[in-house]
């Protein structure tokens, strides 16, 4: 249902201290494939290119090279349909504080086509999933940082989508609040969507996902079962597959 095939990006940006340009290989060749009801956890460290990735998925920057299909759809040419068939939950997403959930629903049920009874179910069905259901009506002035994610997730999802990806969904959420999140996630699953889930939790990826794959420099390592993943590579936590991939990469640029 997302498909990625030898996708590259990067980026010709300015060096801070020397105001020197150099280039930035964000993605270099990546590809990967999530089925319907399969949760596919990318991980990796700061500045590896996930985010990059989820943003070409979600049609929100063009890939140098390479193809990204969702749903059969070709995000280069089919950005718009491709966009309606896809929630991207993004790291950095603000709810509009003077309104209440139930609000903000309405509006982004109505930006995204969907009509507004519909939208209205759609929204108090998820919150409540998300147990925000006492908050519909309260103005999210007041809101802590998970209720407000919560708030974010059910705006992101309000179209019914068939592929979801979230980037870093648990950031800054308390466990209890990070399972309700992760139970959704798996609800999505059961219901026969592709997901794609950025994290740095690696218990939660070894826990929630069927497939991870490690991006180190651009690079996808590793796309598997997180338990084959282990196998392979004779680790007791992907946090060890983790550090022999950064120990392997230094030693690689060295
Ligand atoms: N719009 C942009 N312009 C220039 N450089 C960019 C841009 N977006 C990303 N980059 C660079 O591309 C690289 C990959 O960034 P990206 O945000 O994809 O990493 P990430 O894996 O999501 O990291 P994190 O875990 O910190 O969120 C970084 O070096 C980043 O500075
Ligand atoms: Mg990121």
């Amino acid at each position: 249902m997302i498909q990625l095939r030898d996708v590259h990006k990067s980026f010709d940006v300015r060096d801070r201290k020397t105001r020197k340009k150099k280039r930035v290989d964000a993605v270099q060749g990546i590809s990967l494939d999530v089925k319907p009801g399969e949760i596919y956890g990318l991980l990796g460290p700061n500045g590896a290119g996930k985010t990059t990735t989820l943003r070409m998925i979600a049609g929100l920057m063009k890939p140098d090279a390479g193809v990204i299909e969702v749903c059969g759809l070709d995000t280069r040419t089919k950005g718009e349909e491709v966009r309606g068939k896809l929630a991207y939950l993004a790291t950095d997403m603000q709810v509009y504080e003077r309104f209440t959930p139930r609000e903000q629903l309405r509006i982004f049920g109505e930006m995204q086509g969907v009509d507004p009874a519909t939208a209205e179910r759609r929204g108090l069905h998820l919150l409540d999933r998300l147990g925000l259901s006492d908050f519909v009506d309260v103005k999210m002035t007041s809101f802590s940082t998970g209720q407000k994610q919560k708030v974010n997730i059910a705006r992101a999802l309000l179209h019914d989508p068939k592929a979801v990806i979230f980037d870093e969904p648990t950031t800054g959420l308390d466990v209890l609040t990070a399972k309700t999140v992760l139970d959704l996630l798996q609800v999505m699953k059961q219901e026969g969507r592709a997901v794609i889930v950025c994290t740095h939790a690696m218990p939660m990826a070894e826990d929630v996902c069927d497939r991870v794959g490690i991006i180190f420099d651009g690079k996808l390592h590793g796309d598997a079962a997180p338990k084959e993943l282990l196998r392979s590579r004779n680790a007791r936590s992907l946090d060890e597959v983790f550090f022999q991939l950064a120990a392997e990469s230094e030693t690689a640029s060295a």
